[in-house]
This record gives C-alpha cells, sequence and structure tokens, in this order.
C-alpha cells in the first residue's frame, strides 16, 4: 500500500545530482526528498537550516558533515549517504556516537579515476599544456632538437603511494607504456592487490627515491595529512614527475612549491589542492611544471551517474535497514 507523501521519510540532497539517482529516489516511493537545486554548494547556514528533522542526507564531499551540522539535523537522522569515494569530509566519530549509517561510493569510479591520472600524468611528463600554449602563442618556431623534451614512461619505475582498487587500476593501464617496474608503499603490504600488477613493495624513502613517476593514491587520514613534504621530494630524483589524484590534503603545497621552483623534481600534476578552488593567484599556477585540474577525476556522466545511483540505493537501503551495498564500517 501507498503511504501518504507527508508520512515517508524526508531526505535533503544537497546538490544538483546526475539524474539517475535522484530518479531512483523518486521511483522508490520510498522517501520524500528536497533538492539544493544547483550547481553550487549549499550555503552552510542554509544547510543548517534545511537538515533540521530530516531522516536521510544525500551529500557530495563539498558538506561538512560534523557534531555542528548533526546536532542542527537532531535525532531523526538515520542514514548520511554521500556521492563520494572520499569521506574525510565526514566526521566519523560523531557518526558513529550517533549511531548513523554511512554509504559511500567506492568502485563505480575506479575506471574514471584511472583513466583522468594516466592523462594528467602524460600530459605532466610530456608538458602537453606548455606545448599547446606556445603553439597558440608563437612560440613555435621551428623544430628544435631538445625543446619541450619530457620524460616518457618506457623503462620507467612506477612508484603508487597507497595502493587500493585504484592504484592498481592505474598500473593495470600503464603496463601498455611498457613501465619497467611498479613499486608501492602502505601502512603494510597488500599482496592480494599487488600481485595483479606484480608490484613491490617498498618503504616511503625507498618509494621517493625509485619512483620516476610517483601517484599518490592514499585517502586523506590524520596519519597522511601532508605526507607529501619537503622531506619527500628532497629524495626524489630530479626527473620525476609527482601525480596526485586523491586528496590535496596529502600534499605540502608550499614544500611543493619549493621543490618544483627548484628543479629538485621535474613536474606535478595536480587534480586536487588546498583549497578548491586553488586561489588562480596562488603560487603552483605561475610554475610551467604544474599541471593543474579543478578536481575532475571521475567526472565522467557514465561515473557520475553511477556515483549517485549507488548513493541513492545506499541511501534507501539504510532507511529500510538493510545492508547498503557501499556501507563504511564505523
Ligand atoms: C571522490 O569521490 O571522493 C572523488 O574525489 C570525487 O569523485
Amino acid at each position: 500500500m501507498q503511504r501518504a507523501l507527508s508520512t515517508l521519510p524526508r531526505v535533503y540532497v544537497t546538490r544538483s545530482m546526475p539524474p539517475d539517482g535522484l530518479d531512483i529516489l523518486r521511483k522508490s516511493g520510498q522517501v520524500q526528498f528536497e533538492t539544493w537545486d544547483s550547481d553550487d554548494p549549499v550555503p552552510r547556514a542554509e544547510l543548517l537550516k534545511k537538515v533540521k528533522g530530516v531522516d536521510a542526507l544525500f551529500c557530495v564531499l563539498t558538506e561538512k558533515i560534523d557534531a555542528e551540522l548533526l546536532d542542527a539535523a537532531g535525532p531523526n537522522l538515520r542514514v548520511v549517504s554521500t556521492m563520494s569515494v572520499g569521506y574525510d569530509h565526514l566526521s566519523l566519530g560523531e557518526l558513529k556516537k550517533r549511531g548513523i549509517r554511512v554509504g559511500y561510493t567506492p568502485d563505480v569510479l575506479t575506471d574514471a579515476v584511472a583513466e583522468l591520472t594516466v592523462a594528467l600524468l602524460l600530459c605532466t611528463s610530456r608538458r602537453l599544456v606548455e606545448a599547446t600554449h606556445e603553439a597558440k602563442t608563437g612560440g613555435w618556431g621551428t623544430w628544435r632538437t631538445l625543446w619541450l623534451c619530457g620524460y616518457e614512461l618506457a623503462n620507467s619505475t612506477v612508484g603508487i603511494m597507497g595502493l587500493g582498487r585504484i592504484g592498481v587500476a592505474i598500473a593495470d593501464r600503464l603496463k601498455a607504456f611498457k613501465v619497467k617496474k611498479f613499486i608501492y608503499t602502505d601502512v603494510a603490504p597488500r599482496p592480494e592487490l599487488a600481485n595483479q600488477i606484480q608490484a613491490e613493495y617498498v618503504s616511503m624513502d625507498e618509494l621517493a627515491k625509485q619512483s620516476d613517476f610517483l601517484a599518490v593514491c592514499c585517502a586523506l587520514t590524520p596519519d597522511t595529512q601532508n605526507i607529501c613534504n619537503k622531506d619527500l621530494f628532497s629524495k626524489m630524483k630530479k626527473t620525476s614527475i609527482f601525480i596526485n589524484t586523491s586528496r590535496g590534503g596529502v600534499v605540502n603545497q608550499e614544500d611543493l612549491y619549493e621543490a618544483l621552483n627548484a628543479g629538485e623534481i621535474a613536474g606535478a600534476g595536480l587534480d586536487v589542492t588546498v583549497p578548491e578552488p586553488l586561489p588562480t593567484n596562488h603560487p603552483l599556477f605561475t610554475l610551467k611544471n604544474c599541471v593543474i585540474l579543478p578536481h575532475i577525476a571521475s567526472a565522467s556522466f557514465t561515473t557520475r551517474n553511477a556515483m549517485s545511483s549507488l548513493a541513492a540505493n545506499n541511501l534507501l537501503a539504510g532507511l529500510r535497514g538493510e545492508p547498503m551495498e557501499k556501507e563504511l564500517k564505523l
């Protein structure tokens, strides 16, 4: 039997979400929902008002889900479903204390993120942004022997910081470029994943020293905050390329600027920064050897719709008191 709309659990959706997820909510007949129907984040004050009394929250990574917000929502809130694989915007301790279940969206974005990471790596190592700029602005005089030379993947060592599904997917794609060796570091060896790509477990020091290309794939946690700093960059080769598609907070950006500016490393490609957006007058934007993208690793139509579908299904399962397809263990 259909319940009257007004008696259905209430959901607040913090952004205009990709359509597939909203269709799932709509067709479920299980919830009523209100959306902040904009591409821009809902202002905090508005969010604090809107969450009052809701049963579930469907959010993205720009919303800080902390004690203040959970207090504003009140005791009805049973489920938080984030359309992201990262969850550093969620205060997990506060959610656990209140018995709120949390859904997130790993796996469905792995291919898109790996693909973009490879694109960013090539763009940085082969200096594509500089090259198109030169071609467009008259810098292209004649063919020159060492002009715009970069570094190639063939016979290189690729290092992965934080080996998970995404790191494996990146390595899988890079194999085709004739990489000589994959190495990785993590809190402990992860043989079941490493075996898939014949990657060798090394210390952080060795990762820095050996990598020709270093891809950061670890989650942002108190332990990984600023883990890519002066110390790491100083151990890297002058010819190495640093790539980050995880979270900006894992990198000390001042140290990265110094390393790039001093030629301590050859280049960096960043899809994530602190803050986001990175102010256009940030020193990193002045460097030719730094390619900065506006956090687009998962931005394909297919993937963003898959993420919103998974987030919607997680949310509905959580409200029904059933296991979610992807639930964070708190
Ligand atoms: C995530 O999901 O955490 C990515 O950073 C955005 O897709």
